[in-house]
């Protein structure tokens, strides 16, 4: 049985083992104690391939009842190569469901990144019905990347080639990631496609995603070293306004590795206009491993959801998984609010994740000084879990030395001799941080041990921490989103306690929750014994 749902918390150990067969809303029988999905460092619920190598995100629908997830997929090998799009569909964002291989090389074109939409009228033609799923990829030869497309008539089961392919071509050789929408003010699909190599994206228009007519270009603004890819544009309205805003994500990748900014601004159908300042960088996610990230079309109550491909190009081939490499993050929902600097983008775990919870375990105001270790006495463990931390720290004046606040409290994560990684505060610098340098196995590439940062005012003095634990990876949501990080860890699995920690003074734990997760994988998720036609 696997440790992370085997050990935990002492007193609940019979009911962990007892827990009986779930049946998932996808229908799907989970059982804890098949050798699905168990290989070293294997995650336990998020989206992983059953085996090779993944990367982007792309083709990201909802239609009838289906999230789609299509990636960038190597259906040969645990290298980057042969690149397809792979394809798995949820019906709760929690649980994926493996599906074939949907769109694959044509020749020696490969199937770069891209999206999907639901071409509700059939403007394209290509529907048999009165609407279908097109996906707009880019295809990649050596010397060319231009916009292609693919549809299907069967909910994404199966998809043809458009025979007139490509339908976008600049003769260039980087012009790539096509996101595609319906902007419903001027009745159009905008299409927004990146120039890697001028740090720029480009609008087209369409009628009929067949024939797309420039629009406008915007930038180098922002992160301007590198190469931006995966561009996606979006309308948001700002939380507790009647305000709405437009957001323009860009990943980008350079010698210091893959990461991704936003503009917030306008969109006339036309131009985006950035509302900062050129140079303002403003960053989605501060931990190493969440990249190429786009959200999804057409989503249910006007969501604006989010996934992104938990790795880095730095070390994304190295990282040491043997027969399938790479993850995609646990999925999320993206809001806008006004702080005190500005409108910025706050990032959310979706609430479907909490039917993986199981019993939790409850703290409330503990009192926490240097030294304490107060979970140890219960023996707190686990290697699935989610933590909710609420910390509150009120500097006293002249304090005694019992007075004394905390410089730096936290969490620490798979525990053991020699072994932790630290999800932590720092007073001084008003930071969240992840220190991974001694999260376990940092040995495969000389940049992987590492400490990342956000700068995270509290001025409430209150500091909360939703992060999620998985076998091999640690995202932290910090003050509701605020901040968010996401970074992969190898660690030893033995070694894996729960540790509340205080540095240099007290602070208070006004409440902590932790909950194992259940897995979400079993054999009857896998492909070879899921149908085409569900
Ligand atoms: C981003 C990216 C995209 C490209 C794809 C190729 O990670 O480089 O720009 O389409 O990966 O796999």
């Amino acid at each position: 049985m696997r440790n992370g749902f085997l050990l935990f918390l002492m007193p609940l150990l019979a009911a962990s083992c007892t827990q009986p067969a779930e049946t998932s809303s996808a229908g799907l029988i989970a059982t804890e104690d098949s050798s699905y999905y168990q290989e070293k460092y294997r995650l336990a619920y998020h989206f992983t391939p059953e085996k090779n190598w993944m990367n982007d995100p792309n083709g990201l629908v909802y239609f009838e009842d289906e999230y789609h997830l299509f990636f960038q997929y190597n259906p040969d090998g645990t290298k980057w190569g042969n690149m397809s799009w792979g394809h798995a569909v949820s019906r709760d964002l929690a649980h994926w469901e493996h599906l074939p291989l949907a769109i694959p090389m044509v020749g020696d074109t490969m199937i770069f990144s891209g999206s999907a939409v639901v071409d509700q009228h059939n403007s394209s033609g290509l529907c048999e019905g009165e609407s279908c799923l097109v996906a707009i990829y880019t295809a990649h030869t050596d010397t060319n990347q231009s916009q292609s497309i693919a549809y299907s008539n069967d909910r994404g089961r199966t998809w043809q080639q458009y025979a007139e392919n490509p339908v976008l071509d600049e003769s260039m050789k980087d012009f790539r990631d096509p996101k595609v929408a319906w902007h419903e003010p001027s009745q159009q699909w905008i299409m927004t496609v990146a120039l890697p190599t001028e740090h720029k994206v480009r609008f087209y228009a369409s009628s009929n995603l067949l024939q797309w007519d420039l629009l406008s270009e915007f930038g180098p603004q922002g992160f301007v070293d590198g190469i931006w890819e995966c561009p996606d544009l979006f309308p948001l309205p700002v939380s507790g306004t009647d305000e709405e805003k437009w957001v323009l994500i860009v990943s980008y990748n350079s010698d210091e590795g893959s990461d991704m900014q936003y503009f917030v601004g306008d969109f006339n159908g036309t131009t985006f206009t950035n509302n900062n300042t050129k140079d303002l960088v403003l960053t989605l996610d501060e931990g190493q491993d969440n990249y190429a990230a786009v959200t999804w079309n057409n989503a249910p109550q006007n969501q604006r959801l989010i996934i992104g491909w938990f790795n880095n190009w730095k070390y994304a081939g190295d990282i040491p998984t043997s027969t399938w490499r790479s993850a995609q993050t646990i999925v999320s929902s993206l809001q806008l609010r006004q702080y005190p600097e500005g409108i910025r983008l706050a990032m959310q775990p979706v609430p479907a994740l909490e039917q993986l919870r199981q019993t939790p375990a409850h703290h409330e105001n503990v009192q926490l000084r240097e030294g304490d270790d107060f979970l140890s006495v219960e023996n707190i463990q686990g290697t699935q879990l989610e933590i909710i931390a609420e910390f509150a720290y009120e500097a006293i004046e002249t304090p005694t030395e019992a007075e004394q606040l905390a410089a730096e409290f936290g969490v620490k994560v798979f525990k053991g001799e020699g072994q932790e990684t630290v999800i932590g505060y720092d007073v001084a610098s008003q930071s969240l941080f992840v220190d991974r340098t001694q999260s376990g196995d940092t040995s495969f590439n000389d940049s992987f041990a590492s400490r990342t940062i956000g700068l995270m005012p509290a001025d409430s003095g209150t500091v909360k921490m939703h992060i999620f634990v998985d076998h091999s990876s640690v995202e932290v949501f910090g003050n509701d989103g605020y901040v968010t990080m996401s970074n992969r860890i190898f660690p030893n699995p033995q070694k894996d306690e729960v540790e509340i920690y205080a540095r240099g003074g007290r602070v208070t734990l006004q409440s902590l929750d932790i909950w194992p997760l259940r897995s979400i994988w079993s054999a009857a998720t896998s492909s070879s014994s899921v149908s085409s036609t569900p």
